[in-house]
């Protein structure tokens, strides 16, 4: 990999459908790591953004409404304050959380299609699909069950089956029917624009094979090596619906822009809508968390399209093929953008050995966990953390996290300050003395060498997206200073050697310090409560 100059960062959470609530496997997947990244960089100063908001389109939102007997648009305006403000409490510290259903949004959207039509990027096909004759709607994948010709499966849906985990495509299907009317659909010829993505194969081998190869993770190289490697296909960017962004062409009534198109384009307006915000400083949207000077409304497209900007995505691996082929061609093609450096995707968290499902009932949603557990968000993100399913799927069980509380975060950390911040009370009234003395023995030595180290450490970690690594090594700070205290006691000497006592003191205090920086990102409310605690 080519070492690229960066100026800047663009940093982005995949944007949850509002079609419901989300547990804590989203949280672990796409959400924590990218704060801890964000917050990382914050602190050290760097021009970064952090981008999130409710995707507001795609089947999900219309299935929902049906499922609710109401309209998709409530729909998305319940669950986007339901989701945005669950982030919120949990410290997901975006710089907006904007939504796909403003009009900046659809505006964006329909530019970038029609800067690939205008190109003449974009195929017309027609092709013959599913129609509801009774509902009078070409039908969706979603829209369309039958049974499943690998397992037999009667309940499979158009583009999966959920027993057997196959994809599929609605014309695999045994005897397929409608999930409006339950009537059998007939074939009818409809017309679309497709990316061809065949197209764009040996630049994707270079950009991802070549370049990535060293730097992405295995999990996403991987699964970007297969795809590329079995060959890719053109894919249709606009559906039949009456739920989504209008294909801005003149003879496309009643077609949309493929949910997936708009999607990640979302990542782009929400940036727009951020510097929109700023530079108006009239706010709906963005929570601005640092400051950003005097901008500009133009500014966002720094973000987007200077070389020297680095954008990463962070996602859950079912969306890896959208981020790494589909979307990054799209950039690509328009010759206007920027594609991303890294999309550092995570596994699946399953919940007490079984996967995590909202539908299901099989999940912890974040609402309900803040309602639970209200006013502790640092301890779930650290039960996250420490479990995050970085290589592979990962397992949440109440046991662990009743562990990871008790016998780390108090035992280990917890412990720790707390005997440094009454041993300074107890001596000093809470002030550390000016060392009379300060002369460093063996011990202190090695104390502080493990501190430190365990400090960068943990930095690196955070840079490679290794956030369970981070964490470790921002909790073997707080256990080098548990070993030194245990090793040195200072409490039989406060009376025989009152400046040796100092001594060790200040080294803690120290090493508190640093264990505090070095969780800054991590855990910032227990980050918080350690800096007011050491004043
Ligand atoms: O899987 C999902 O929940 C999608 N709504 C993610 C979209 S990410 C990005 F493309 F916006
Ligand atoms: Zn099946």
């Amino acid at each position: 990999m080519r070492q690229k100059k960066v100026s800047r960062y663009t940093v982005t959470s995949a944007l949850p459908y509002a079609n419901g609530s989300k547990h804590i496997g989203h949280l672990a997947g796409a959400y924590i790591p990218a704060d801890v990244y964000v917050r990382y960089l914050r602190m050290k100063g760097e021009d970064v953004v952090f981008i999130c908001g409710s995707d507001a389109h795609g089947t999900a939102i219309p299935n929902q409404a049906l499922k609710e007997r109401t309209t998709p648009q409530s729909i998305i305006d319940k669950y986007h304050v339901l989701i945005r403000d669950s982030f919120a409490k949990l410290g997901i510290s975006f710089d907006i959380y904007h939504r796909t259903s403003e009009p900046i949004h659809h505006q964006t959207s329909q530019e970038i299609f029609l800067t690939l039509y205008n190109k003449g990027l974009l195929t017309e096909e027609t092709s013959d699909q599913y129609f509801d004759v009774t509902a009078k709607v070409f039908l969706a994948d979603r829209y369309i069950m039958g049974t499943c010709p690998r397992c037999g499966n009667p309940q499979a849906y158009g583009d999966q089956c959920e027993r057997c985990g196959s994809t599929l495509s609605p014309s695999e299907l045994i005897n397929p029917r409608s999930t409006l009317s339950g009537n059998a659909p007939i074939l009818k010829p409809t017309r679309h624009w497709y990316l061809p993505l065949q197209q764009y194969e040996n630049w994707l081998k270079e950009w991802i094979l070549e370049s990535h190869k060293d730097d992405w993770k295995t999990n996403v190289y991987g699964q970007c090596k297969s795809w590329i490697g079995a060959g890719l296909q053109p894919r249709a960017m606009t559906r039949d619906l009456d739920w989504g962004i209008k294909v801005p062409l003149p003879d496309a009534e009643g077609k949309v822009l493929y949910v997936w198109f708009d999607a990640p384009i979302g990542y782009i307006s929400a940036t727009r809508a951020l510097f929109k915000e700023l530079a108006t400083n009239v706010r709906q949207y963005a929570t601005p968390r640092r400051n950003f000077g005097e901008v500009k409304e133009e500014d966002w497209k720094k973000y987007w399209q200077a070389d020297d900007t680095k954008l990463v995505h962070f996602i859950g691996k079912d969306n890896i093929v959208f981020h790494c082929i589909i979307f990054p061609i799209m950039l690509h093609a328009t010759g206007e953008y920027i594609v991303p450096d890294n999309v550092p995707a995570n596994e699946f968290m399953n919940l007490e050995g079984d996967k995590m499902s909202t539908s299901r009932g099989w999940s912890i949603e974040m609402h309900d966990y803040l309602k639970d557990f209200p006013g502790k968000p640092d301890v779930l993100r650290y039960a996250l953390l420490t479990n995050l399913p970085e290589s592979k799927d990962s397992e949440f069980t109440w046991n662990d996290f009743k562990d990871s509380v008790n016998n780390e975060l108090a035992d280990i950390l917890g412990n720790f300050v707390n005997r440094v911040f009454v041993l300074t009370h107890k001596y000093y009234q809470g002030i550390l003395p000016d060392p009379s003395g300060y002369e460093l023995q063996e011990a202190d030595r090695r104390a502080m060498a493990e501190a430190r180290n365990a400090y960068e450490s943990c930095g690196t970690k955070i840079e490679q997206s290794r956030f369970r690594e981070a964490l470790a090594e921002a909790m073997n700070i707080a256990r080098a200073g548990n070993k030194y205290l245990t090793e040195t006691e200072p409490w039989k000497l406060q009376k025989s050697d009152p400046q040796r006592t100092e001594t060790i003191l200040i080294n803690c205090a120290q090493i508190v310090a640093m264990s505090s920086v070095a969780l800054q990102p991590i855990l910032p409310y227990t980050e918080r409560k350690l800096r007011e605690g050491l004043g």
